[in-house]
């Protein structure tokens, strides 16, 4: 941050920051302005022209009663995604299953601050989506990091033996994985539930951010008769609404009950409900770019494979790959070619987002040429 020069000469250093936040980094993927950004697993596809109108009508309604504050329940919009969750994986979920927030982030910073906090410990197995431990770390919860087998698997053995000697307050599971792409079965999130009641009870959280890019179903029929299970949900990836910040879950009604006692006041602006509202009007039309990101997420794995790559097997909307002695200077060649990806910190791996048909020919391209060059 810019500042003066007195400004400038105080650092954080000097406040009396929490020691656990002292000499730690803020999370955040490069924002480039590169040709081609394949770094954020957004959805490539703008939203089409009659959703941007329907929005434009739905705020201009909101926007003559922003006098008031929101509806603090958010309830049409929770019946629309519960209505969203029923359609689309057959398991009956209702208004009061649903809780939503600004992006699944606010879901699970939620859900952390309700089962977690100072003197309680969650679990991840990673490689994963680093905000699991990131947002523990700022609710005060203890951090568990959890193994996976060589392939990026969860090793269930060691998972269950970790939970039975730590016997965390929260376990998460993300399927399909961030970054690796890895989808989870449904008879290892059974075997983790089983050992993280038996050792605390305890929360088990299923990140669904991608799920609808998998080749597999939606874990929600796994709800019926688990209250400690919550599955998170986010419009920012296959709904291609990044921008909107809405996240979702689904669970047993006293789990959104639970939550209530966290959540800030009026914390869904009223903005933001006539907008997500409009995009479920156009459910159809949003998810209609999903099955043709798919397809090129396929493309990407076997044009990389084709190309001497190793691959992560994906059910998400990117891809990983590898591997790499210096996976930082690849990345940085791949950059210098006008393409971005993501060097997630794992060694030997990055990770690119499936974009459009020609961005992905793009990032092929580069990686061909850095084939080339290399003499491979
Ligand atoms: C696994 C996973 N969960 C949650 C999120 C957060 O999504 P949102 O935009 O809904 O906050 C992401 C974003 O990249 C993610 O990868």
């Amino acid at each position: 941050m810019e500042g003066t020069d007195e400004q400038v000469s105080f650092g954080i250093d000097d406040l009396p920051v929490r020691d656990e936040l002292r000499g730690k980094s803020p999370y955040g993927a490069p924002q480039l302005d590169v040709p081609v950004r394949l770094n954020t697993n957004e959805n490539p596809y703008p939203l089409p022209e009659p959703l941007v109108e329907r929005i434009a009508e739905r705020v201009r309604e909101a926007a003559r009663d922003l006098n008031r504050y929101p509806d603090r329940d958010a309830v049409e919009l929770r019946t629309r995604l519960a209505e969203y969750l029923t359609d689309t994986s057959g398991h009956e979920v209702g208004l009061a299953n649903v809780w939503a927030a600004n992006g699944s982030n606010e879901v699970i910073q939620q859900l952390l601050q309700t089962f977690g906090g100072p003197g309680r410990t969650a679990i991840g197995f990673e490689p994963s989506y680093s905000m699991h431990g990131l947002i523990a770390r700022g609710t005060g919860t203890g951090w568990i990091s959890g193994p996976r087998h060589e392939d990026f698997t969860i090793d269930l053995a060691a998972a269950e033996k970790a939970i039975a000697e730590n016997r965390p307050d929260v376990v998460f599971v993300t399927t399909p994985n961030n970054p690796t792409g890895t989808a989870v079965p449904a008879e290892t999130v059974l075997a983790l539930y089983e050992a993280a009641q038996a050792a605390k009870p305890s929360m088990v959280i299923v990140d669904e951010a991608y799920i609808e890019f998998s080749h597999g179903d939606s874990l929600l029929p796994l709800l019926e008769g688990r209250p400690n299970l919550v599955v998170s949900r986010t419009m920012s990836k296959a709904f291609g609404a990044a921008g909107l910040r809405l996240g979702y879950l689904a669970a047993h009604p006293a789990v959104v009950d639970a939550v209530q006692l966290v959540r800030l006041p009026y914390h869904l602006s009223a903005v933001t409900q006539a907008t997500a509202l409009a995009a479920l009007e156009h459910t159809d039309t949003l998810l209609k770019y999903v099955e043709q990101l798919k397809t090129e997420r396929d493309r990407l794995v076997s044009e990389l494979l084709a190309l001497g790559y190793e691959v992560t097997a994906s059910d998400a909307n990117f891809v990983q790959f590898g591997r790499f002695d210096d996976a930082h200077a690849v990345w940085q060649q791949i950059l210098d070619r006008g393409v971005l990806v993501r060097d997630n910190g794992v060694p030997g791996w990055l990770r690119v987002t499936a974009g459009t048909p020609e961005e992905n020919d793009a990032f092929l391209d580069a990686v061909r040429d850095i084939k080339k060059e290399q003499g491979s």
